[in-house]
């Protein structure tokens, strides 16, 4: 596996790859586990050459200490994307990535702004800015996105539309632990405690029961509820659980 840290390195590397070969995409902010695993293998098996980026995007953190305790650490990551086969890893640093230092954006106005829009403004700026970035960079056929941030995957599935883009989308299955709970690198910030109570946001979603009643439930399950609701023929859900934010979703049924 080849480490790139520079757009300009990669354009190089890019411009002497044959166009009929299949360049699959999977971007990350590291801290990577199975469920980033799953995208990459995915990608590995569908395309040519597989490029995965780890750059922990600071425009999409709208509270600091989130950021500054997100759970990464750069030689774990490549250490597992080199054994599962990837050809590049992309890893930029922010004057890489921002050299208009964030004052140009990408911006979409309706459903960014409700769900985790609503409760983490210009989140949805700094994801779909990167991603544009990233996108212009590696110039990928095929990218691979986890559907546990289902919202983020609409938003950039109706970008990459919106803008006339030529990459395919490919949504990938929520992995979960046995238990239930959707593998997230903010799993790692719980306790033991925390962790044994984290698979009921998945189990009360799943339950036969009311909108308010799953809300009472968590609450009553140690759990303060950012918000709860369906959109789209699905149940969306955020929770914080010891101060760290949890999301999962579900298609509604029938
Ligand atoms: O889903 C993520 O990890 C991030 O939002 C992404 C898509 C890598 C952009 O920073």
């Amino acid at each position: 596996m080849k480490i790139i840290h520079t757009p300009e390195e990669w354009k190089k590397i890019r411009s002497g790859i044959a166009s009929d070969k299949k360049i699959g995409f999977v971007p990350t902010m590291g801290g990577l586990h199975n469920g980033h695993l799953s995208l990459v293998q995915k990608c590995h098996k569908e395309n040519d050459i597989s490029v995965v980026s780890v750059y922990l995007n600071p425009t999409q953190f709208n509270d600091k200490n989130d950021l500054l305790t997100y759970p990464a650490n750069f030689e774990d990551d490549s250490a597992l994307l080199e054994k599962a086969g990837v050809d590049y890893l992309f890893a930029p640093d922010y004057s890489a990535m921002y050299p208009d230092g964030y004052t140009y954006k990408v911006i979409e106005t309706d459903f960014s702004q409700k769900l985790c829009g609503a409760k983490r403004p210009g989140h949805f700026d700094g994801v779909l800015t990167i991603v544009m970035k990233l996108f212009n960079i590696i110039r990928p056929q095929n990218a691979y996105f986890g559907e546990k941030d289902f919202q983020q995957y609409v938003l950039l599935d109706g970008m990459v539309k919106a803008f006339f883009m030529d990459i395919h989308l490919v949504p990938c299955p929520i992995v979960r632990e046995e238990n239930g709970l959707a593998i997230s690198s903010r799993n790692r910030k719980l306790s033991e405690k925390g962790l044994a109570a984290a698979p009921k946001l998945h189990e009360i979603l799943e339950n036969e029961s009311s909108l308010e009643q799953k809300k009472n439930e968590l609450e009553s399950s140690g759990f303060t509820v950012d918000y709860i609701t369906e959109h789209n023929g699905r149940l969306y859900a955020a929770a914080f659980l010891e101060g760290v934010r949890l999301i999962d979703n579900i298609p509604l049924k029938g």
